[in-house]
């Protein structure tokens, strides 16, 4: 069975997909909102530091699991002679279909927008509010999103995953360089960078770490087996702590461009960077207005293709976790196993979708213990799913790694495809994150969040 298992074709192709899968509407559309509430730089470098000291470890750590256990996340606990573990996989599986049923949704408004700018309406931006509860039209997107994403995934790993991240990622870059560029040339610039990069350390709380951590995690797609899976196609050649700095790099690189790009361009227009959820569909097509009617259009359009694709090469690798589980669990064909998970997918998203106004009852789902305001059912669904389970299933892995599985084994495939891997500083490095630094960091954000967050109960 091994045997046939696809394989990216090579160390790029790897690269390709698994910064693919990283770099999306979390770098672009999630990030620079979730800076703006956490008061700029200060979440900018909570941020930064945990993709560093605690993401990068668990990232390097769950490709490996892949790889050496030939199977998707649910199943990979079990070759490796822990099946108990399993039960981390499989929450991963369906905590990346939650994920996924409202990341379509987001997905959706930009494949309209991209629409809306490409017929120069660029008052779409003032309507954001109005835009998303038009069911009809966003379930449309919506549905064509999905259907994008089911066909890629049917091509399977090679001619599909890898060779739609090949094509998209480098235009990806082009084009948000592109615009970062023009970004700087406006007024306004440089109080954007100023908010941005300056760092106001009385902004910082229990939240924005939260917060933080759930980004960086959501942002490097870790936390649920996605980089398992995807390491389980990777070959004995390769390797993997390299790989894992390029994917990091990428992600961290992009997200933090997207910011340069996106706070001159709110502050240019005289917005303020606390827009939330709508920031970048607010702002966005104000500032393309301005460019006059054909370079408005052009760069309009480039900016919510970019998003687009951004968002593409994350779908598939999420979609990839329900379709590898039944393919290899229950050995469902995987063009069955798209169109199954497609249909559990677009379901789920019905109340993330109805919660932005359409429907009462989901928009103001629900109101956390001691909190003022209610939230929706898809920031609900972000803190539940993205906020708190990711850096979970990272605790989980990285015990895993050091108390399970044990550092030797680790340690052992890591050498594959770089036998000179216990003699580097990164082995080092990975090996003492991963026993005294995730553990006891995502243990304490994760009791003291829930307990805080979700039960009221007063800790700092
Ligand atoms: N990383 C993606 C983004 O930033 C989202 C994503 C894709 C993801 N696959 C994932 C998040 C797996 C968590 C787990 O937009």
């Amino acid at each position: 069975m091994a045997a046939d298992r696809s394989k990216f074709s090579n160390k790029f192709g790897f690269i390709a997909a698994a910064a693919g899968s990283a770099v999306g509407l979390g770098n672009i559309w999630k990030f620079p909102f979730e800076v703006g509430n956490g008061g700029g730089s200060a979440f900018l470098i909570v941020y930064l530091v945990f993709c560093f000291v605690l993401c990068y470890p668990i990232l390097v750590t769950e490709i490996a699991i892949g790889r050496k256990s030939q199977k998707s996340a649910a199943m990979a606990f079990k070759p490796l002679g822990h099946p108990r573990w399993s039960i981390v996989g499989i929450l991963g599986v369906f905590c990346g279909v939650l994920i996924l049923s409202f990341y379509n949704i987001v997905a959706g408004w930009v494949l309209g927008y991209f629409v809306e700018m490409l017929l120069g309406n660029f008052d779409i931006g003032k309507n954001f509010g109005t835009y998303i509860q038009d069911i009809a039209e966003v379930g449309g997107y919506t549905i064509a999103f999905l259907i994008a994403t089911t066909y890629i995934v049917s091509m399977g790993v090679t001619k599909g995953i890898e060779k739609a991240s090949k094509l998209l990622m480098p235009v990806l870059l082009a084009i948000i360089i592109i615009l970062t560029i023009y970004a700087f040339t406006l007024d306004g610039a440089s109080e954007g960078i100023h908010f941005y990069l300056v760092p106001d350390f009385s902004k910082l709380n229990l939240n924005v770490i939260y917060r933080a951590l759930g980004q960086s995690f959501f942002s490097l797609s870790l936390g649920l087996g996605a980089m398992m899976t995807y390491g389980s196609y990777l070959s004995s050649k390769e390797n993997i702590a390299s790989a894992g700095v390029y994917i990091t790099l990428a992600d961290v690189g992009i997200a933090f461009l997207a910011g340069l790009m996106i706070f001159p361009f709110v502050f240019s227009q005289g917005l303020t960077p606390e827009g939330g959820a709508g920031l970048i569909f607010i702002t966005m097509p104000g500032i393309f207005e301005t460019m006059g009617p054909t370079l408005g259009v052009v760069i309009g359009s480039l900016f919510f293709l970019l998003l687009a694709f951004a968002a593409l090469t994350s779908t598939i690798s999420l979609m990839e976790l329900p379709v590898a589980y039944m393919v290899d669990k229950h050995k469902i064909k995987r063009k069955k196993a798209v169109w199954y998970s497609a249909g559990i997918i677009f379901l789920l998203g019905i109340p993330s979708m109805l919660g932005n106004g359409y429907s009462e009852y989901f928009t103001s789902f629900i109101t956390y213990v001691g909190a003022e305001k209610p939230v929706n059912f898809m920031d609900f669904v972000t803190d539940v799913a993205s906020n708190t389970l990711l850096p979970f299933g990272g605790l989980m892995v990285s015990i895993f790694a050091i108390y399970a599985w044990k550092r030797q084994k680790l340690f052992k495939e890591l050498s594959v495809g770089n036998p000179n891997f216990t003699k580097t500083f990164l082995s080092r490095y990975i090996a003492f994150s991963l026993k005294y630094i995730c553990p006891p960091i995502l243990g304490i954000i994760f009791i003291i969040t829930v307990l805080e967050i979700f039960f009221g109960v007063k800790i700092l």
